[in-house]
């Protein structure tokens, strides 16, 4: 990891000194706006809130002012349509006037803001979009939250040495659900494993049991599924029950997204003894991770918990404030971007760096649902250290 140059640390170091000799501001500097596409109603609206929650706890332990200029952060409700981001970053943009905009949910939705990002130049932070193609022609977005191929291609290794020789595997018809099949089914056979059928439900399913049933009677010793947090973990583990499969007969094996914390009380102790693959748990143990699981529960609303988008939220917060600090003030760009190839930092799911590829490169961690103190947890049990985005070692 030798070519990432810049750690948040220094970089804030920076802004301190900017901001006290405030050398680039003669006038009174205005507001620094940032666009932030939130997934605040409808299926997701769980994870909408602990968003901004993580938002909130950012900005109270380091601040509303960086540089010089007041962070001021302009919420919109995507409801998770693509075609509400792309008008809402157009009117961000040319009404407004933001100089950054961040968040994002949906793959589609990425997509959708590449249209005005790439013509505007307008950076993008996103939290969670998983697919890895949504980067491709997009250079000013930059992806911190994961994708689905860098879950999944250790996963299928670990699976297959770990015992688990046939697979029925079940993932979404579209962007991220088909990366997770297609790495799975890649990694998963060159260790020797057999996937003895397949099924891609669509992303509005509201109801998995017909293809758990397939799954069933195909007889395997484990279901890999992918399915996006939104509404589908519920649907599909009331297929699971119903179809009278349990841990000791079907092994569920899953990216994270299908046992995401805000989903895990609602599956309650049905979902003990899952096996997952994902970049965060709540349950990581590291003092960063217990200092911020602590500060998302004082001031998220009742019954939300820390999850993945909140943690991607929480960095990309300690991103901009870098990148504004490193810039003193003055969003160019092309600086900016310059600036994310190359951050690395400590997150609370552990060290994460951004590549060439503007990609996120982590740890990937094997985890199984457990009950702690009373409370079901992803429990980490295996780590992949530091991954790309398409799932191979960094080093
Ligand atoms: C995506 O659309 O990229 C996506 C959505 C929800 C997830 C994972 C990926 O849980």
């Amino acid at each position: 990891m030798s070519r990432i140059g810049f750690t948040c640390g220094t970089l804030l170091a920076l802004s301190l000194l900017a901001s006290s000799a405030a050398a680039s501001w003669a006038d009174e500097p205005t507001p620094l706006k940032i666009g932030w596409f939130g997934f605040y109603s409808g299926a997701a609206a769980a994870g909408g809130q602990e968003t901004d929650a993580a938002i909130k706890v950012y900005m109270q332990q380091h601040g509303d002012v960086v540089a010089g200029r007041k962070i001021e952060i302009l919420k919109r409700d995507t409801q998770g349509q693509a075609d509400i981001v792309r008008k809402e970053a157009a009117e961000l943009v040319s009404r407004d006037k933001v100089e950054l905009m961040a968040g994002i949910t949906l793959t589609p939705e990425a997509f959708a803001a590449a249209t005005v990002s790439t013509p505007a130049k307008v950076p993008v932070l996103i939290v969670n979009a998983a697919t890895t193609s949504v980067l491709t022609n997009a250079p000013y977005m930059a992806r911190f939250g994961f994708t689905t191929g860098q879950a999944v291609a250790p996963f299928g290794t670990w699976a297959a040495k770990h015992g688990y020789k046939s697979v029925y595997a079940i993932y979404t018809d579209y962007g991220p659900g088909l990366e997770a099949g297609r790495v799975f089914k890649q990694t998963y056979t060159a260790a020797g494993g057999t996937i003895v059928g397949e099924v891609k439900p669509p992303f509005t399913t509201p109801d998995y049991s017909a293809y758990v049933q397939r799954a069933k009677d195909a007889n395997p010793q484990a279901i890999f599924i992918f399915a996006p947090a939104a509404g589908h973990p519920i649907a599909f583990l009331k297929a699971y029950k119903d179809a009278g499969l349990d841990e000791q007969h079907v092994q569920v094996l899953a990216t994270g997204d299908l046992t995401d914390e805000n989903s895990l009380d609602q599956l309650g102790d049905a979902s003990l003894g899952m096996i997952t693959v994902f970049d965060y748990s709540e349950a990581h143990d590291s003092a960063l991770n217990r200092a911020f699981v602590k500060a998302l529960y004082a001031v998220a609303p009742p019954g939300i918990r820390p999850e993945f988008g909140g943690v991607a939220a929480y960095d990309v917060m300690n991103a901009i404030y870098t990148l504004v600090a490193a810039q003193n003030g003055i969003i160019d760009p092309d600086k900016t971007m310059a600036i994310i190839k190359g951050m690395h930092f400590e997150s609370p799911r552990g060290p994460i760096a951004i590549d060439q590829n503007r990609d996120i490169v982590q740890n990937i961690y094997i985890r199984k649902v457990e009950k702690i103190d009373g409370k079901l947890q992803n429990v980490e049990f295996d780590t992949i250290p530091m991954v790309n985005d398409l799932g191979d070692p960094v080093k």
